[in-house]
């Protein structure tokens, strides 16, 4: 178990599904331009791990299964990290051809404000029964392209330079046919640029309207839209693709898709269907939709946020209340220089061993008291601790945590690491006092429970 409090009591909350939030309204534009597929939006975010990996086909050694990336309830037992974690099952249920899952989504990662332990995602799915074309008399590739011609088309520059797949980089599965993969993979591509046309127009309007404050930025207002598919690769599709657009200078990706592999279809007694899958953002959409700037807004309660989203009106840009004052604070430590396996260059030297300080790898106080307790340090150091430290001890008031100094001391192989802390509320200004109770709390923190040693 490595789930803190703070993150189960927010299970409840459920944004996406809450009346003229945000993400509710951008999960409603994405469900409009998919009609007829079926919706399921309140699926439990507690799943095995055999949901969310094993039935994907992750191998056992995934760094996504680890501990410092993952919740884990137990050892069975996570945080869904995606909504892939229902394919296997929706597709099971075989109830519709296409079907949409919206849902929270949890993942231990860097404190800023594009990322947040709690995000949600849209997963997306349609597949076709061979079967069913048997009957029709025409091959499944031509029914797909008579599908796709029924999308709304668009005049977007999209760059798509790679063939639908490719033999070593993106190959197809065995079992389809490459009309099949090409098929499949124009009517993929066709369904999800029409979502990025539709957001952007929503986005366009929202950025003429009149409302707004003529200091506002609007990146968007004469920049016309641009998409490109890059080559991807996911555990649980093959071909696979990524959809970028080309937004504020960058390109910023903003889905993962691809055909769905045959296993999975298979384990879940439906052989004789085929299709795509795709799995997108809901925040990172709303953030371009709406402009809203900071990841934590979507969690605020304040009614200076929540009143500005309106499901029944025209998308309107965000307007920031005044931004507060940041506070920024450094905390330096020490841990051990490397992983244990490494430090010792494989040159036959034992790992330092934790449990006896007598072999003089236990060199300060909190190592010592680490073994003693019989837990790891320093080679057990991850990024993503201190991050969590710092979102326990501060909730939304961490704006953001960055490496912004780490060497190590050449001879006794130590590694010193300085985060900066950065707090800001979103809704007011905070005293001294109480960024130095914060800041303090947060030392104590990193030695009870990393135990390193502050500098
Ligand atoms: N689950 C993937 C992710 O979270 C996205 C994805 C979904 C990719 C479905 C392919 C198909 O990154």
């Amino acid at each position: 178990m490595n789930t803190p409090s703070t993150i189960l009591s927010a299970i409840p909350r459920r944004l996406h599904m809450q009346p003229n939030h945000p993400l509710t309204i951008t999960r409603q534009l994405i469900e409009s331009r998919f009609p007829g597929y079926e919706t399921h939006n309140t699926l439990f975010p507690i799943v095995t791990t055999r949901q969310n990996f094993d039935s994907l086909g992750f191998p056992p050694d995934h760094v996504g299964r680890s501990r410092t990336d993952t919740y884990y309830l137990n050892k069975d037992t996570v945080l869904r990290t995606h909504t892939s974690a229902h394919q296997a099952d929706t597709f099971r249920a075989n109830e519709s051809e296409g079907w949409l899952i919206s849902s929270d989504v949890y993942r231990r990662d860097a404190v800023d404000r594009t990322h947040y332990p709690i995000f949600h995602q849209m997963e997306g799915a349609r597949t076709w029964s061979r079967a069913a074309v048997e009957k029709s008399g025409k091959s499944l590739a031509k029914l797909i392209y008579e599908d796709t011609e029924k999308i709304p088309k668009h005049n977007i520059d999209v760059q798509d330079p790679d063939t639908p797949f490719h033999a070593s980089r993106n190959p197809k599965q065995d079992p389809h046919s490459v009309e099949e993969v090409s098929a499949i993979a124009a009517h993929l591509k066709r369904s999800l640029e029409d979502v990025v046309v539709a957001i952007f127009a929503a986005a366009k309007t929202a950025s003429t309207s009149p409302s707004i404050s003529p200091d506002q930025p609007t990146p968007d207002d004469d920049e016309p839209l641009k998409m490109r598919w890059v080559e991807a690769y996911f555990p649980f599709t093959s071909p696979s693709w990524e959809l970028e657009v080309f937004w504020q200078g960058d390109w910023l990706e903003i889905l993962g898709c691809g055909i769905v592999q045959q296993a999975i279809l298979n384990n879940a007694s439906v052989p004789d269907r085929l299709g795509w899958a795709f799995g997108l953002g809901l925040e990172r959409i709303a953030m371009l939709l709406y402009g809203i700037p900071d990841i934590r807004l979507f969690w605020s309660t304040d009614a200076r946020f929540l009143t500005q989203f309106d499901a029944t009106a025209p998308i309107k840009r965000f307007v920031p209340f005044s931004k507060y004052p940041a506070c920024f604070k450094d905390v330096s430590f020490w841990v051990r220089s490397t992983p244990a396996s490494s430090a010792a260059g494989g040159a036959g030297i034992p790992p330092p061993q934790v449990s006896s300080p007598a072999s003089g790898t236990a060199t300060t106080p909190a190592d010592a008291a680490a073994a003693a307790a019989g837990t790891l340090t320093g080679h057990d150091f991850h990024e993503n601790d201190v991050m969590e430290i710092a979102r326990e001890v501060g909730g939304d008031l961490v704006e953001d945590v960055r490496l912004v100094d780490e060497f190590t001391h050449p001879k006794t192989g130590r590694r010193s690491m300085c985060y900066r802390i950065n707090y800001r509320s979103l809704e007011r200004t905070l005293t001294n006092e109480e960024t130095n109770e914060l800041h303090e709390r947060l030392r104590c923190d990193l030695v009870d429970k990393l135990g390193v040693e502050l500098r």
